[in-house]
């Protein structure tokens, strides 16, 4: 049984659960984390290398004889780094898990990715697309339009990228906006969608790209404020399993969405060995599309990763490999839930470098960090908005965000705020 030299890429909570993961396979010889934060540093060797810069990666990756590089955010993806490594003839033997750069534009351009699901008759809303040139014909369209009107940026746009509007004047205003280059290059071109009216869950699969495997399913916090309120945020908490997923609803998200999907980008030739997040809404019993992601959800990855049975290497490998066909996915069947703690002010301005204390009396929880860093003094401090998910088990959602909630409390910082409510509007086991 060969040990793996493993490089991780990325910074966030979803890395640290990745990382945290990954370090507990016994298939794990070394595992290196490029940038990583204070809590992966924990689990491995933090490196300060740029995701975005594949020739310092790939130089890394050849001088410490790394075996496999995992791909956590979307950008480096989106941008091609599977491609760099497959087109270098010292790298192609080395396993990239993410998609190519052909794949990762399921995420990288909504409108490719509404085409493909038109393509294959995969539910999602009606929508149009028009670019700089079409301006007047889509202000005609969105007069006419019921509302509230989605509109949104084609290609990646820090989550910032989709606008519900809810009158007529807000949307031609925020689509002039966007077509005069808002978001630069990635508003170039804009979709317009049908509003759906649902509850939206997140789910989960590792493909080879003919084999996929089913991870757990997972419900995301998005908004700053309680009961919903608010701006949306990189996302303030996730519980898993969601319980209003069913077996039905998970035969026809199985058959209706997973194995089109699946197929379609076999029969379409694209090569994809990652992950494929399914951002779904459930209306009136039905399951439709809202986006694609070719990554792990951050902050589902802290509720999917400890639910996880299966050794994540082991996984990997298979996947690299194609064989992906045999392999049984073990889930833990206890209630997974993470409450994050983001700095004060977030989603707007906010201050960094606050010392984050308490970390040290967390019991029964696992603190995952996303945007923390070690100072000059030896000191785990804030680096971003998102601080630290704190993820608890329970027999059911309020056992396991209690918890969370309960060691929210032990760790502190200066501005530091989260939401209470994680997981009440699925309490019906409350
Ligand atoms: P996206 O970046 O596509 O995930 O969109 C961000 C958020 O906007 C989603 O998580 C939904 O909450 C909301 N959203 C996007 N598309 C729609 C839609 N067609 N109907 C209702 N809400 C939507
Ligand atoms: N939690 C949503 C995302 O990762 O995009």
């Amino acid at each position: 049984m060969s040990l793996q030299r493993i490089l991780l890429l990325g910074s966030g909570g979803r890395e640290h659960a990745l990382a945290w993961k990954l370090s507990r396979s016994k298939r794990c010889g070394q595992l290196f984390i490029g940038p990583g934060n204070a809590g992966t540093s924990e689990c491995g060797t933090n490196v300060p290398l740029n995701p975005l810069d594949f020739p310092s990666v790939a130089d890394f990756v050849l001088k410490n004889q790394i075996d496999m590089v995992v791909v956590g955010p979307e950008e480096p993806l989106v941008r091609g780094i599977w491609d760099y490594f497959h087109e270098r003839a010292e790298l192609q033997h080395i396993p990239v898990i993410g998609p190519s750069k052909a794949g990762a534009v399921m995420e990288g351009s909504k409108a490719w990715s509404k085409q493909f699901m038109e393509r294959h008759s995969i539910p999602t809303a009606a929508y149009r697309e028009f670019s700089a040139t079409e301006i007047e014909e889509g202000v005609k369209y969105l007069k006419q339009h019921s509302l509230p009107i989605v509109l949104k940026a084609d290609g990646l746009a820090a989550g910032k990228g989709v606008i519900i509007a809810k009158s007529h004047k807000e949307a031609v205003r925020e689509f002039r906006e966007m077509l005069g280059g808002k978001f630069g290059e990635s508003s170039s071109r804009v979709v317009v969608e049908q509003f759906l009216s649902g509850i939206e869950f997140s789910v989960f699969v590792l493909t080879d790209g003919k084999n996929y495997k089913i991870l757990p399913e997972a419900k995301d916090y998005k908004r700053i404020g309680e009961k919903d309120k608010g701006p949306n945020t990189g996302g303030m908490g996730a519980v898993s399993p969601v319980p209003f997923v069913d077996q039905t609803m998970w035969e026809k998200v199985e058959t209706r969405i997973i194995q089109p999907t699946v197929n379609g980008l076999r029969k379409e030739k694209i090569v994809y060995k990652g992950f494929i997040f399914f951002g779904l809404i459930e209306v009136n019993g039905e399951p439709f599309v809202i986006e694609y992601n070719c990554r792990m959800g951050d902050p589902e990855t802290e509720v999917v990763m400890p639910r996880l049975k299966n050794d994540l290497v082991t996984l990997f490998e298979k996947c690299a490999k194609g064989s992906l066909g045999r392999v049984k996915i073990n889930v833990d069947r206890k209630t997974a839930a993470t409450v994050f703690l983001v700095s004060g002010g977030y989603p707007g301005d906010y201050e960094k470098g606050k010392v984050i204390s308490g970390l040290d009396q967390v019991k029964g929880s696992v603190a995952f960090h996303a945007g923390t860093t070690i100072n000059a003094k030896g000191e785990v401090v804030t680096n971003g908005g998102r601080v630290i998910a704190l993820t608890s088990f329970g027999k059911d959602i309020p056992s396991a965000v209690r918890k969370s909630k309960r060691n929210a409390k032990a760790i502190n910082y200066e501005g530091k705020y989260f939401r209470r409510d994680i997981g009440k509007d699925l309490m019906l086991d409350a």
